[in-house]
C-alpha cells in the first residue's frame, strides 16, 4: 500500500539560522500529524547538516533539492549523492520545473541523477508537470506522459519502490493559482495508468504521487481526498511550520 507524504521544498529561502528554527518548529508540531503520514523537509544544501541535527531521530525526514549528475571529481560547485547521505539526507527532489527551466535540466541528466541517487540509497521525489502554454494547448497529458516515460523507462519495478512522483503544473507553482482537485486528480490517475503500462498494476498502485503548486491548508483537504493524490510537495507554505503541518493535517 502506498504512503501518504507531505514534503516541503524550501527552494532558495531562509538563512541557516532561520532554517534551523523552522525545522525545530516543524518537529515540535509534527506530533499532531497521524503517524502514517510521512513528513519530509527539503532544504538548501547549506542547511542540510544543521537541519539534520534537528530532525535526526524524529519522524521528519530530510531531503535535498537537487544533486550532481556525476559521482565525484572535478565538478566545481556541485554536490554529490554521497555528500548528501553523509549529512543524513534520505531523499532528494529531482527534475523540479525550476531546475528544468532555469538550469537546463534535461531528461538525460535526470536519468543520471536518479541512478546515482538510488545507488547511494536516497529516495527520489521526481517532478513532472506542464507549463501554461502546454495546458492551454491541451497538451498536458502528452507532456506528463513524455516526462514520465522518457525518464522512468530507464528504471525497474524494484527502483520504483524508492521513487515518488510529484505532479506540479508549472502554472500553479508560486502563483496562488492551484489546479482544482479534479484537474489534479485527472493527471494523477493518468500518470498512474502510464506507470501501470510500464511496470504493471502493482507498482502503479504502490507509487506515491504528490501534487504540488500553491497547495495550502485551505485547499489540501479537497486535493488529498482524491483517490490518486497521495500528498503534496509544498513550496511557499512550507516556510511556515503552522501551514506545513496544517497541510499534513488535511489527511
Ligand atoms: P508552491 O511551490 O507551493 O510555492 O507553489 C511548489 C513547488 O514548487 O514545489
Amino acid at each position: 500500500m502506498r504512503k501518504n507524504i507531505v514534503a516541503g521544498n524550501w527552494k532558495m529561502n531562509t538563512t541557516v539560522p532561520e532554517g534551523v528554527e523552522l525545522a525545530k518548529a516543524v518537529v515540535a508540531a509534527s506530533a499532531q500529524v497521524p503517524a502514517e503520514v510521512e513528513l519530509v523537509i527539503g532544504t538548501p544544501f547549506t542547511h542540510l547538516y544543521p537541519v539534520n541535527e534537528v530532525v535526526k531521530g524524529t519522524r521528519v525526514a530530510l531531503s535535498a533539492e537537487n544533486c550532481a549528475d556525476h559521482a565525484k571529481g572535478a565538478y566545481t560547485g556541485e554536490i554529490s549523492v554521497d555528500m548528501l547521505t553523509s549529512v543524513g539526507c534520505q531523499y532528494t527532489i529531482l527534475g523540479h520545473s525550476e531546475r528544468r527551466q532555469y538550469y537546463g535540466e534535461t531528461d538525460e541528466k535526470l536519468v543520471e541523477k536518479i541512478k546515482l541517487a538510488l545507488a547511494a540509497g536516497l529516495k527520489v521525489i521526481f517532478c513532472i508537470g506542464e507549463n501554461l502554454e502546454e495546458r492551454e494547448a491541451e497538451k498536458h497529458f502528452a507532456v506528463c506522459e513524455a516526462q514520465t516515460v522518457n525518464v522512468l523507462k530507464n528504471f525497474t519495478a524494484e527502483d520504483m519502490k524508492n521513487i515518488v512522483i510529484a505532479y506540479e503544473p508549472v502554472w500553479a507553482i508560486g502563483t496562488g493559482k492551484t489546479a482544482t482537485a479534479d484537474q489534479a486528480e485527472e493527471i494523477h490517475a493518468f500518470v498512474r495508468k502510464v506507470l501501470a503500462d510500464m511496470f504493471g498494476a502493482q507498482v502503479a498502485d504502490d507509487t506515491t504521487i504528490l501534487y504540488g503548486g500553491s497547495c495550502k491548508p485551505s485547499n489540501a483537504k479537497e486535493l488529498f481526498a482524491k483517490p490518486d493524490i497521495d500528498g503534496g510537495l509544498i513550496g511557499g507554505a512550507a516556510l511556515k511550520a503552522e501551514d506545513f503541518i496544517g497541510i499534513a493535517l488535511a489527511f
